[in-house]
């Protein structure tokens, strides 16, 4: 006589959103790597080439279903984007056998929450996003540095090559070239490693439609799980 028990890892559930929130929360408070934040996301241009790098979630929307995170508009991600909005990406916590696959568009932050964003980072991280042109050349190796302790003289800094900010820093307004992402999970694929590598997988689906620039209406998710 064959006797199955069936014991599931991850829940049936009709939001995946809340095992992406409960897994990035439970990332943060285990700190078992550093950035349990990191996304590697991937973008396509017109030829349809991938590429992909590490980017860092800096926000989670819950109820709506995105994530956000902040670049240079003239990278080579958003210039990808601006072609062609739909990306992929991967969140993989190796620790807790744990990983996150997204589909979806991405689209330009409002201008409110990226200034909030950039206003509240440390001064020099802001001199930094302003002195930097990500993703183009630089004509010699300290270049970059360079423009960093030119804006920071400019900006008051003490001492243009150390790290201290202006005893009454001045507000740096966040250059137009630099903001936040939002990506917005059409797609969602949730694994967790099981015994054997009989892992677990549920992928997720739900339709979007644009409603503005920043902002789309979300059909209901639906589900499948698949085979490992
Ligand atoms: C741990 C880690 C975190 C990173 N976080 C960001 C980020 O939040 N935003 C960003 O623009 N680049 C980030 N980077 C750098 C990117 O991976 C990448 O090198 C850069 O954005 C340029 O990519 P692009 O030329 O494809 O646009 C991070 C890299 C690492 C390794």
């Amino acid at each position: 006589m064959s006797r199955t028990t069936v014991t599931t890892i991850i829940p049936e559930l009709d939001d995946p959103m809340i095992v992406v929130g409960q897994w990035l929360d439970q990332a943060v408070s285990d700190a078992l790597q550093p950035n349990p934040n990191a996304m590697t996301l991937a973008t396509a241009g017109p030829a349809g080439r991938p590429s992909a790098r590490i980017v860092l979630v800096k926000a989670l929307e819950r109820q709506q279903g995105y994530a956000e995170f902040y670049t240079n508009h003239g990278s080579r991600k958003a210039s990808g984007l601006r072609e062609n909005s739909w990306a992929a990406g991967v969140m993989h916590w190796d620790a807790s056998g744990r990983q996150l696959r997204f589909e979806g568009p991405v689209v330009k932050s409002p201008d409110e929450a990226s200034d909030r964003y950039f206003a509240s980072r440390p001064w020099r991280s802001q001199i930094n996003a302003c002195a930097s042109r990500q993703s183009q050349p630089l004509t010699g190796p300290t270049d970059l540095e360079q423009a960093a302790q030119r804006l920071a003289q400019a900006y008051g800094a003490p001492d243009p090559f150390g790290t201290a900010e202006p005893a009454h820093a001045p507000c740096i307004p966040r250059p137009h070239f630099w903001g936040g992402y939002r990506f917005w999970f059409a797609v969602i694929e949730v694994w967790a490693s099981g015994r054997d590598r009989f892992h677990e997988r549920v992928r997720f689906e739900r339709d979007l439609r644009a409603m503005d620039e920043f902002s789309f209406a979300t059909g209901s998710w639906s589900h499948t799980r698949l085979q490992p």
